[in-house]
């Protein structure tokens, strides 16, 4: 029996096929591991703050009882450690933007990769036998054997931040193409389709 964290970080709605995908992969996954549970965390209609001076000052103090102030600063970076220490699957729609994840995803990221919470001093992960699953939607191609394939610091990034925290499990589904004109746009969510069938009997 797993527990995932669905997780949502484009700003669009109905218009987002990221989180259309999200949808179709938790939908059928429930419907095939009828045992599991899913905590629910939309980033990109409830934007995550900055980091900001008091935050800093909490996640870094050395003492063990924090003044008030600092313990509201982390209040929200603390549900989201539980949440993400609670499950053991996570499934995350991530659009591309300008190379990259949507400011609102780093915002999220800064709050939950915190020291002596989520990875020690001296670098290493505190997150134990998790899997992650990307959902990320590009409006051009950047897979493997294509000419954009160095504009790409979305997987690199994200392997590596998620590494860093203990996971590295991570699988990457990518709807691709998507601006490329209809054939291409059809063809690719159809491969993203198909792979998502795959996962729900292989992950
Ligand atoms: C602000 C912004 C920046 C974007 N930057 C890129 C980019 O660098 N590369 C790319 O291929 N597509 C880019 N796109 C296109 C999106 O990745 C694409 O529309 C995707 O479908 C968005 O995900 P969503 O449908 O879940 O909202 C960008 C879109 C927006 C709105």
């Amino acid at each position: 029996m797993s527990h995932i964290l669905h997780l949502d970080s484009s700003p669009r709605g109905s218009r987002s096929i990221s989180r259309a995908l999200t949808q179709e992969f938790i939908s059928h996954w429930v419907k095939h591991h009828p045992q599991d549970t899913v905590t629910y965390r939309d980033v990109g209609k409830h934007p995550i703050p900055p980091v900001d001076e008091a935050w800093i000052a909490g996640a870094f103090s050395k003492t063990e009882v924090l003044s008030s102030e600092l313990a509201n600063a982390l209040q929200l970076s603390d549900e989201l450690i539980t949440e993400v220490l609670k499950a053991d699957r996570y499934v995350f729609g991530v659009p591309m933007y300008n190379f990259n994840i949507p400011a609102n995803f780093k915002s999220y990221i800064d709050q939950v990769v915190r020291i002596n919470r989520t990875f020690t001093p001296a670098w290493k992960g505190l997150l134990k036998h998790k899997k992650m699953l990307i959902l990320s939607t590009r409006g051009s191609r950047y897979a493997a054997g294509t000419d954009l394939i160095r504009y790409d610091f979305q997987e690199p990034y994200l392997r590596t931040v998620f590494g860093f925290i203990g996971v590295s499990d991570i699988t990457f589904i990518y709807a691709e193409g998507l601006n490329d004109g209809e054939k291409v746009r059809q063809q690719s969510l159809a491969q993203a389709r198909d792979l998502i069938q795959q996962m729900i009997t292989t992950w």
